[in-house]
């Protein structure tokens, strides 16, 4: 069941963004479609790489959130650094977990990853404790895989 929604949203992705080179449309229209289409998540979307050693907010869906944080903190910034995914059942047993929305219990961090460097991070957060598993992490890691694939600046 799991396997054919992380399907559906990969094939969607590439069906919504095909032909259009803007990066940050073609990232908003995909945060709209996952957002849309996954239950139990009350916020999703990209961090995306500044400066070399920090992530800056892009395009999301959900409740404000902090602008910036750097690499290696928290889970996005774990993510950005390890190039790991993250899935991380309990974000308060997470040191260092950064609280944006506090409805926030569970999240999934993909990232993005060109030619070696991470130019982004795919942030997914559930107010469910446990919400996400390895077929959550794998099939949202593979939409991250896809956007790499995207016009990335040079
Ligand atoms: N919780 C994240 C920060 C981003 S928000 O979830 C939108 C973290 O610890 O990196």
């Amino acid at each position: 069941m799991k396997a054919q929604l992380y399907s559906d949203l990969l094939r969607q992705s590439q069906a919504i963004t095909e032909g259009e080179p803007n990066l940050i449309a073609n990232l908003a229209n995909i945060s709209a479609l996952l957002y849309d289409t996954v239950d139990d998540i009350n916020w999703l979307g990209f961090y995306l790489t500044d400066s070399g050693n920090e992530l800056v907010l892009g395009p999301f869906q959900g409740k404000v959130a902090c602008v910036r944080i750097p690499f290696g903190k928290g889970v996005c910034g774990v993510g950005a650094q390890s190039q790991e995914t993250q899935c991380i059942k309990n974000v308060h047993e997470f040191e260092g977990h950064i609280a944006c929305d506090s409805a926030s219990n569970s999240e999934i961090v993909a990232p993005i990853v060109v030619n070696g460097i991470t130019v982004a991070v795919l942030d997914i957060d559930s107010p469910s404790i446990g919400r996400f598993d390895n077929e959550d992490a794998e099939g949202f890691q593979k939409i991250a895989d896809f956007c790499s694939t995207l016009n990335w600046p040079k």
